[in-house]
């Protein structure tokens, strides 16, 4: 039986009678509580092994969530069925040593998880896969089932006792028995498992095998991600695609309430929970597999933040028609729905909801359509005003965030329309939305969000020109303007980017703060939230953004003699002297001690006199601006979290995908 520090274990085939719930099991460990609601997993059948394929997957999902990590192994050539598991607490390096100390034999199918814990210790017996109690189920799954106090009281009244404190183990037993209760035939793991996901409620990946398949991989999904790769006789599954584009960029989309059976002779067979064959969807993965690499950077992000000039060049790439019209990637919606439009919600988590701030500015100046921005967490629950001419744009990088994903889904319910601006293709966000633009930015690994962000803005800057010239507000020579000054952007992130080392040095001078502000106004106050955020996650530092004009009621009170405070100064040639109120604001946290650390674009000499640190970036049109303020932010949160010691791309308590609410 998996206890905790036992890592590699053998199970050998059971004692579940056919047809009965499997016997009981010694190891009992009674609590409530489920687990894993946002983790990674991948599956593999084919030629290759299996192990390794499902630790490199691993590894490319480990930014999902570093709880712990575990896998399962069909043996190949074991005539009993074996499956083999190893499982560790910690990050998946933790598992690999165990690995290594213990090889596994060699298999050609395996499933893998790295978890993110909400309820439940992460420890080795609540790490995945669960075993059922003869052994001979292996599973994996990502999300919550919420009615598994009851399920798990039905098999302990059937004498299963539980090894675990999760809410996966449930699945497991339930399709052990379910499994032995399905008549031999073709596809009966599948059809365990639909009837097996038929009872669940909740949110649910699940991915499993049985001692008695060696040759089938069976997934499920309900409001949780999982995706097919298909390969030359070989088959993947993977949270996302960076589970296995290293072996193959033709992928399948599921849809909701999805079973998918991959067999090494029959194939893929995709069904509804009730059985009925469905064709998915299929697309070519156009990332990079080296992309998900770190390329000779110590940090993923670093090598996300130099990524930037491309990644916005590429979101660009193609977007103008011979119109001069937007080019959405997938649009269920028409000029005449777009004209009818008479108010815009932007809704979005995290650092996509910064995009959203300062979408309003651009969205509003150029399309005079009323623009609210909604923290996808509270937009549901506070009862917004939406009809048939509301447009919900929601923006998310992973296209999984649960939060923004519920709200669009309330959006819908009530009749808007809803746009996506996305980063990861066939995720759910943009499946479920009317129409998708997506951001090319290619994959996103750390946890903080850096060319996710920018490219974010591109694309709403694009949609922005898009509905101005649809709706016939803003002539085609002037979006063409704009869209030049877009154009030029890439070399503005280049020329900043090729000025860090200053930054640098200076983060190293402000690893020992305890704390910091971050001031902007107009676009960039958004800036200033951002910024703070990178420091927050990163570097486990208390800082805050603040309104440069809200400072004089009440955040001003905090400066201390030497509190670093931050300053994004708009440009000189803003509207209505903002660029003066802003140096004003300077003087003033100056005067009441600050270390001011001030961003001002080149020529803008105002700032001289006030700044004890001065960062350089190139001119930029005021509502552009946001692209090359944030790169020194990221740049500088980033060198004081590896100063300070800290996981740059894995910071504490987080996970890249938050797909639970
Ligand atoms: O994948 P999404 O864009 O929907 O994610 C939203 C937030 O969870 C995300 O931006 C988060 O705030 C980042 N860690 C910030 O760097």
């Amino acid at each position: 039986m998996p206890q905790p520090g036992n890592a590699a274990q053998r199970v050998t085939k059971g004692d579940g009678e056919p047809g009965s719930l499997p016997a009981s099991r010694t190891d009992r460990s009674i609590s409530t509580g489920s687990v894993g609601p946002m983790c990674g997993i991948v599956g593999y059948v084919g030629p290759q092994d299996a192990l390794a394929v499902v630790l490199e997957g691993l590894r490319r999902l480990e930014y999902r969530g570093y709880d712990s990590a575990g896998v399962a192994v069909r043996v190949a050539d074991a005539a009993d069925g074996a499956l083999i598991w190893a499982k560790k607490a910690g990050k998946l390096a933790n598992l690999e040593k165990v690995l290594a100390e213990q090889p596994l034999p060699a298999a050609t199918l395996g499933l893998g998880h790295t978890r993110w814990a909400t309820h439940g210790a992460p420890t080795d017996r609540n790490a995945h896969p669960h075993l059922s109690a003869d052994g001979r189920v292996a599973v994996v799954h990502n999300g919550i089932i919420e009615n598994f106090a009851a399920l798990r009281a039905e098999c302990e009244a059937a004498g299963v006792e539980f090894a675990s404190e999760t809410d996966t183990e449930v699945v497991a037993h339930l399709l052990a028995a379910t499994y032995e209760q399905t008549p031999r035939r073709e596809g009966r793991l599948a059809e365990a498992m639909r009837a097996v996901s038929r009872r669940l409620e909740g949110a649910f990946t699940l991915v499993a095998t049985h001692a008695a398949e060696p040759d089938t991989l069976v997934g499920s999904r309900r409001n949780s991600p999982l995706v097919v790769g298909v390969g030359e006789g070989e088959y993947f599954l993977g949270s996302d695609v960076s589970a296995f584009i290293a072996h193959t960029r033709n992928a399948l989309e599921l849809g909701q309430d999805q079973v998918v059976e991959l067999d090494r002779t029959r194939g893929v067979t995709v069904t509804d929970f009730v059985g009925t064959v469905v064709q998915p969807k299929a697309y070519t993965v156009d990332w990079d597999a080296a992309a998900a690499e770190k390329g000779g950077y110590d940090w993923f992000m670093l090598k996300e933040i130099a990524e930037q000039p491309r990644a916005v060049a590429d979101t660009l790439l193609g977007r103008l028609g011979p119109r001069g019209e937007l080019v959405l990637d997938e649009v269920r919606l028409s000029d005449q729905e777009l004209r009818d439009v008479d108010k815009i919600f932007v809704v979005a988590c995290g650092t996509a909801y910064n995009a959203g701030l300062i979408a309003k500015y651009a969205i509003e100046h150029w399309t005079r359509i009323p623009v609210e921005v909604e923290l996808a967490s509270e937009f549901r629950y506070r009862d917004p005003v939406l009809d048939r001419s509301t447009l919900v744009v929601v923006i998310s990088q992973s296209g999984e965030t649960m939060d923004t994903l519920m709200a669009l889904r309330h959006a819908k319910d009530q009749k808007a329309r809803v746009l996506a601006i996305c980063n990861a293709n066939g995720s759910t966000i943009p499946r479920e939305s009317d129409a998708v633009l997506y951001t090319h930015a290619g994959p996103e690994v750390a946890v903080a969000s850096t060319k996710g962000f920018l490219t974010q803005l591109v694309a709403c800057y694009l949609v922005g020109l898009f509905l101005a010239q649809v709706r016939g507000v803003t002539f085609e020579d002037e979006v063409y303007a704009v869209v030049a000054d877009l154009r030029r952007l890439p070399d503005a992130v280049a020329a900043v980017l090729e000025r860090m080392d200053p930054v640098r040095e200076l983060a190293r001078s402000l690893a020992g703060e305890d704390k910091m502000l971050f001031l902007g106004r107009h676009v960039g106050y958004p800036v200033a939230l951002e910024g703070a955020l990178k420091l927050k996650e990163l570097a486990y530092i208390h800082a805050e953004g603040f309104a440069a004009g809200e400072l004089k009621h009440g955040p001003i009170a905090v400066i201390d003699h030497g509190t670093p405070v931050v300053v994004i100064v708009p440009s000189p040639r803003t509207r209505g002297s903002v660029h003066g109120k802003v140096v004003s604001n300077i003087q003033e946290v100056r005067a009441r001690g600050a270390r001011t650390i001030v961003i001002a674009e080149e020529g803008d000499d105002d700032v001289l006199p006030y700044a004890d640190d001065l960062i350089r970036v190139p001119r930029t049109p005021t509502l552009l601006a946001p692209v090359v303020t944030t790169v020194p932010l990221q740049v500088l949160a980033c060198e004081i979290a590896a100063t300070r010691g800290l996981d740059v791309d894995q910071p504490r308590n987080l996970a890249k995908s938050v797909t639970v609410e």
